[in-house]
């Protein structure tokens, strides 16, 4: 197997031996020695399994140019081996030392105003520059060299949320390299980037610099490529450190961690580099929606890993610190996010970090050892973690298996996100997020892919926001209309292809024929709303609303689509605003506005009737209850907040069924208490 190719069977061996992984960030750096015997002595007493050593250690390792200090390193990996507990060994390349930039200012970031950014927090490096990468790469190598074989070491974890930008000279040069790759020539480059506009002709590909602070409007396909630029040039990075831990000969699963939705990395050219999909995950405890809202990054991850199982590799076990107000999740909640990840395809469960830290920028971020020691809530919590994902071994290795996909992908994010548009107020991601959230809401499993992915498997597919749409993506969207699916596409869909470029006909382009309707353009809805009407079988008295369009709305024509539903008021009054459209063995829906949330889901509700429900009966679940199918297990998951007045619910099962987490045989009516969580399975022996 080529070095550069991931190798999934690595991490299923680790959890088929560990069975669920169960850990933290450990950063023994700093604490004194002492410290480290108590570590390792509640890790026990917790379940911990596997910890991340080293992320931010470049410094202690390397105090001085050239020198190595790996004392330190050997009595923690042997202190954790004695005691079974597994590593995770980071190369701790995502923080150089000061003297890196003080003595090679070329390694530092330059952002976007030309402002050089310095050493004193972390992440002061630029991936462009060849110093930087050198030196990354020989303390990689010599890390690699020395722990490979080390029995300890069961993972490896390169850098850490790979996401900087820089916009300074070292990515000048890197940036016109990647140019050249990709358009040969500057005439190709100058057609793909529509550069007769504003004058904006290059003759050469040395004129040409990363979208710095412009006197206007900045080019949106030099913005978009310098994007697609970044999230490539990060991607070497890792992957040539990736290969220098390979060529010392380490066996273990290499992976780094992704931070979920995030804009300067297109994690799904990233999947196939990393042996599995690892993601830090820190849903906002002061939203309603989070649950929901984290359950659409949950099934990215296992989507990206096409299905398999992930690691949550950082989570906060309470408070976060780097928001403005950081509210504490109880030791309930804790437990409940962290079932839900498995729930939805988690082989692991880790958090930053193990124990809090006295200094530096996240002295109040929560820890699993808080500052208050083990005699905590907090510290209980965590060990009643540890005893139950032990509890949950049977589900490691299991799929969970979706009838319904969601498009999205990167390259059209960012082009949708590009200034000056109709508007800046649709949000791609706020957009898919919204539509997730209607299938969560009935326990409906749904994967996330490309829009050029085989959709023919689905039997619901939804477009809520795809800018982009080229031809491989329209082939892939109608074959599974042809196929019989339900295809569900939201405005301001189909508008430009790859560079950007705004198709010059009716929309949603390359989809008239199988949406059966058409736009002539679109159109910027006055605030706060414009109702519509639902002219769809026993139809309102005129001009009754029956909810409500925003944001932006298209100038839409019917051809061949039965009008669901037309605006009551305002510029589109009278046009269609919903359609549906019969096509070869299925329908497409359109919503040509963003609809309010209670119409969203009455038309998802309507596409998505076929599909069968984990729990027989549920079109709409109780409010707060998430059910996930995970394999034979169900999972039942009571987000109803205590704290925010949410109750027990109860729900109808097929009687007999195992709790995995507490032994108890249910009933044919199963009641779930706020922040608790039932995994049902048949009876087999355990
Ligand atoms: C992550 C990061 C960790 C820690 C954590 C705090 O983004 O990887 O090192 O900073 O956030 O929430």
């Amino acid at each position: 197997m080529s070095p550069t190719t991931r190798d999934t069977g690595r991490f299923d061996a680790l959890t088929a031996d560990a069975g669920i992984l169960f850990g933290a960030d450990y950063n023994p750096e700093q604490w004194p020695r002492e410290v480290w015997v108590d570590d390792v002595a509640l890790m026990r007493e917790a379940g911990v399994n596997l910890v991340t050593v080293g992320v931010f250690s470049w410094a202690m390792i390397e105090p001085e140019p050239g020198a190595r200090e790996f004392g330190w390193l050997d009595d923690v990996l042997g202190l954790l081996h004695e005691a079974g507990i597994g590593v995770d060994l980071a190369t701790p390349t995502a923080s150089p030392p000061p003297w890196l930039g003080v003595r090679h200012p070329e390694t530092l970031p330059v952002d976007r105003d030309g402002v050089r950014l310095i050493a004193g927090s972390r992440n002061q490096f630029t991936p462009a520059s060849r110093v930087y990468r050198e030196a990354a790469l020989a303390v990689t190598g010599d890390l690699a060299a020395r722990y490979a074989g080390h029995p300890a070491v069961r993972m490896w974890h390169v850098g850490n949320e790979f996401g900087q930008l820089d916009y300074g000279d070292e990515a000048a040069r890197e940036f016109r390299a990647w140019l050249r790759a990709r358009y040969g020539t500057i005439e190709a480059l100058g057609e793909a980037w529509g550069t007769a506009f504003w004058s904006q002709r290059y003759s050469d590909f040395d004129e040409i610099l990363p979208p710095r602070r412009m006197p206007y409007l900045v080019n949106p396909a030099q913005s978009v490529d310098f994007r697609r630029y970044s999230s490539d040039q990060l991607r070497a990075v890792f992957r040539e450190q990736r290969d220098a831990i390979r060529a010392a000969g380490a066996a273990q699963p290499i992976t780094t961690n992704f931070m979920g939705v995030f804009a300067h990395a297109d994690y799904r050219s990233w999947a196939d580099d990393v042996d599995v999909i690892a993601d830090d995950q820190y849903p906002d405890q002061a939203s309603p929606t989070a649950p929901a809202d984290i359950a659409l990054v949950q099934d990215l991850m296992r989507s990206l890993g096409g299905g398999r199982p992930w690691l949550l590799m950082e989570q906060a076990v309470s408070a976060t610190s780097w928001r403005p107000h950081n509210l504490p999740k109880s030791p309930a909640r804790a437990r409940l996010d962290s079932l839900q990840a498995v729930a939805r395809g988690a082989d692991g469960i880790c958090f930053f970090q193990w124990r809090q830290s006295r200094s530096g920028a996240e002295r109040f971020h929560s820890a699993l050892v808080p500052h208050a020691g083990a005699d905590t809530d907090v510290f209980r919590g965590v060990v009643r973690q540890g005893a139950d994902l032990q509890r949950l071994r049977p589900v490691v290795g299991a799929r969970v298996q979706a009838d319904a996909a969601i498009v999205f992908d990167w390259a059209s994010w960012w082009a949708s996100s590009e200034s000056a548009a109709p508007t800046d107020r649709l949000d791609t991601v706020a957009e898919i997020t919204r539509w997730h959230r209607a299938l969560w809401r009935r326990g409906i499993a749904v994967d996330v892919v490309a829009p050029t992915a085989d959709l023919t498997g689905y039997r619901l597919v939804l477009a809520p926001h795809s800018y982009v749409i080229e031809q491989d993506a329209a082939a892939a969207l109608t074959a599974a209309v042809t196929a019989g699916a339900d295809l569900v596409v939201g405005p301001f869909s189909g508008v430009a292809d790859a560079n950007g470029a705004v198709y010059a006909e009716r929309s949603p382009a390359l989809l008239r024929e199988v949406v059966g309707v058409s736009g002539e353009q679109w159109c910027a809805l006055p605030d706060p709303s414009v109702p519509l009407v639902w002219t769809d079988g026993a139809e309102p008295a005129a001009g009754v609303s029956v909810g409500t369009a925003s944001i932006l709305g298209e100038q839409l024509r019917s051809e061949g689509a039965h009008v669901l539903a037309r605006y009551g008021a305002g510029p589109l009054q009278g046009r269609p605003a919903i359609t549906r459209h019969p096509y070869a063995a299925g329908t497409a829906w359109y919503l040509g506005a963003v609809v309010d949330d209670a119409v969203l889901d009455d038309v998802i509700g309507r596409a998505a009737a076929s599909i069968d429900r984990p729990l027989a009966g549920y079109d709409l679940l109780p409010d707060g209850l998430e059910v996930v199918r995970r394999g034979e297990a169900l999972f039942l998951l009571n987000h109803g907040d205590p704290r925010r007045g949410g109750e027990a619910v109860e729900v109808t099962v097929p009687a007999g069924l195992v709790d995995l987490l507490t032994d108890e045989v249910s009933g044919e009516v199963v009641a779930i208490a706020p922040d608790d969580v039932k995994v049902l399975i048949e009876r087999q022996d355990r």
